[in-house]
């Protein structure tokens, strides 16, 4: 009996040691009964080479001639009952694109005057932009196909937006659009926020799925991990920068969260670095994750941590947003709370018909700021300072 006690401890030190945090629409995830026999949202055949889809009507070579994802363009294309079948998986989550702009264009469907007055007001600040499905902050990179303007030229086209998007409200709905972009070949992209500088967030002929909805924040006094004990917080894939602020103060704690209030903590933050008005005390937003929840290329729903996945662990802590997977809620750290202020301030002088003005220096470019202006500045800034209390503050949008 007793010689078999270390064996027996090998094996409890073999196991999990922390379990998965999740939240309660994390539970709903894909099923075999789910799928059936719609082999277009099946799991994909990991012994199978990863880029074969299983669905024996995509042939990417022959769909466009070079290997290409499947658009809208090719005939091999889901057909309308297809992405009906779809949609009914979804029960319904699934929405055809209308760009955020398409009410400001008499010739489109959508057109309504007062609706893009409102557009236009919403979207002067980026959440306006974040609440939408499919639009994001920098438009460019999307072509600007349907700009958000009462004054538009042209039509409002799709560009560079997705043609579907999938507005997730649970795991099994990430894990459907993967499934059915991989297993039909088309491109699939990920929006949370839509703050992405180069366009990330979007993409021409593709299917999106949208993270804004997988909503929920709690917070763990006590966590456990194997390397880590003490104050956490579960947030979700779609927690915005101000939502994580107003539960700091609900709950006297501070996270590492990013300076700008829409931006995604979960999204590119922790993906790719973060940087927060914390960071020089407690690192960056890479550095906050205890726990990943992941669907990954495969359809599966993992626990990423430095027990489990190990290798998803450290790849999706500065390895890029959407790279490895999709993150649908996260343990990160919580530290005691710490009040601060932050101020900005600015010089600005008016231009004239020329776009020139006396404080620029034409021949560099410089602005030059006279030192009456510079030291009234500094003054009108120490005296805000003063009067800004020190209790903590909410935000909201
Ligand atoms: C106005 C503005 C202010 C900013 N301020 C800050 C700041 O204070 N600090 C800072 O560090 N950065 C800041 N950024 C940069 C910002 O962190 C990056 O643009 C970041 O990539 C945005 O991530 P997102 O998820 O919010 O946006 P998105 O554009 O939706 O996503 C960015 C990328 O991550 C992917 N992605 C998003 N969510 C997930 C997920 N859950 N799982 C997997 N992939 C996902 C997307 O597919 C995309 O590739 C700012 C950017 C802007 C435009
Ligand atoms: C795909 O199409 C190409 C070109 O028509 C053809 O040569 C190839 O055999 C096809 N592949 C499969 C798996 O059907
Ligand atoms: C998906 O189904 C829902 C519910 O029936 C419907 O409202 C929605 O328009 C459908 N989406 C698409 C793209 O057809
Ligand atoms: C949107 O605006 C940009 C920049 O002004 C312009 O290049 C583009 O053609 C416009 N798009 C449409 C559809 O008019
Ligand atoms: C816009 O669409 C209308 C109607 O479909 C068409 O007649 C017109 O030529 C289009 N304009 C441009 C600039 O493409
Ligand atoms: C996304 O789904 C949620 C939950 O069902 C719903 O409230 C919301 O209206 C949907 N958003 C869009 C743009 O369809
Ligand atoms: C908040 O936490 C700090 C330090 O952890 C503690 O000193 C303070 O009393 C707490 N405040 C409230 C309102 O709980
Ligand atoms: C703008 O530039 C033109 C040409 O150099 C000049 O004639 C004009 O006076 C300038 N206007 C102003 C307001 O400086």
């Amino acid at each position: 009996m007793l010689t078999k006690l270390p064996a027996l401890l090998l094996l409890l030190a073999s196991q999990r040691l922390v379990n998965a945090v999740n939240f309660a629409w994390e539970e709903t995830q894909l099923t075999k009964d789910d799928i059936g026999t719609f082999n277009s949202i099946a799991f994909a055949d990991t012994a199978a080479a990863p880029s074969v889809p299983v669905d024996s009507n995509v042939n990417l070579t022959a769909s466009s001639g070079r290997e290409c994802k499947v658009g809208p363009w090719d005939a091999a294309w889901p057909t309308e009952v297809e992405w009906a079948a779809f949609n009914t998986s979804l029960d319904g989550a699934l929405i055809m694109t209308v760009p955020q702009g398409a009410v400001c264009y008499p010739n489109n469907p959508h057109y309504d005057k007062a609706a893009c007055a409102a557009v236009v007001e919403a979207t002067g600040d980026t959440g306006g932009i974040v609440v939408d499905p499919s639009n994001i902050v920098q438009p460019w990179s999307a072509g600007e196909p349907c700009n958000i303007t009462e004054t538009p030229i042209g039509n409002c086209t799709l560009g560079g937006f997705p043609v579907y998007i999938v507005n997730a409200t649970m795991v099994k709905h990430v894990q459907l659009g993967v499934n059915f972009a991989r297993n039909k070949g088309i491109r699939l992209v990920v929006k949370n926020t839509g703050h992405d500088f180069v366009g990330r967030s979007v993409g021409a002929g593709a299917l999106s799925i949208w993270l804004h909805n997988l909503q929920g924040q709690k917070f763990l006094p006590d966590f456990t991990g194997s390397n880590y004990r003490g104050p956490a917080a579960q947030i979700a894939g779609g927690t915005q920068g101000w939502q994580v602020y107003n539960f700091m103060a609900d709950n006297n704690i501070s996270i590492v969260a990013p300076g700008e209030s829409t931006v995604a903590i979960l999204g590119g933050f922790t993906a790719v670095g973060g940087h927060s008005a914390l960071t020089s005390y407690h690192g960056m937003g890479s550095d906050q994750a205890l726990q990943l929840q992941v669907v990954t290329a495969d359809g599966r729903f993992l626990q990423v941590d430095t027990d489990n996945n190990a290798d998803l662990f450290f790849a999706m802590r500065g390895g890029g947003g959407s790279t490895y997977g999709i993150v649908t809620s996260a343990v990160v750290k919580a530290f005691p709370p710490l009040t601060l202020q932050t101020a900005q301030f600015m010089w600005s002088g008016s231009l004239d018909a020329n776009f020139s003005s006396p404080n620029i220096d034409p021949s560099t470019g410089a602005i030059t700021v006279d030192k009456e202006a510079f030291w009234s500045g500094v003054r009108e800034w120490i005296q805000f300072s003063r009067s800004v209390s020190s209790g903590k503050t909410k935000m909201s949008l």
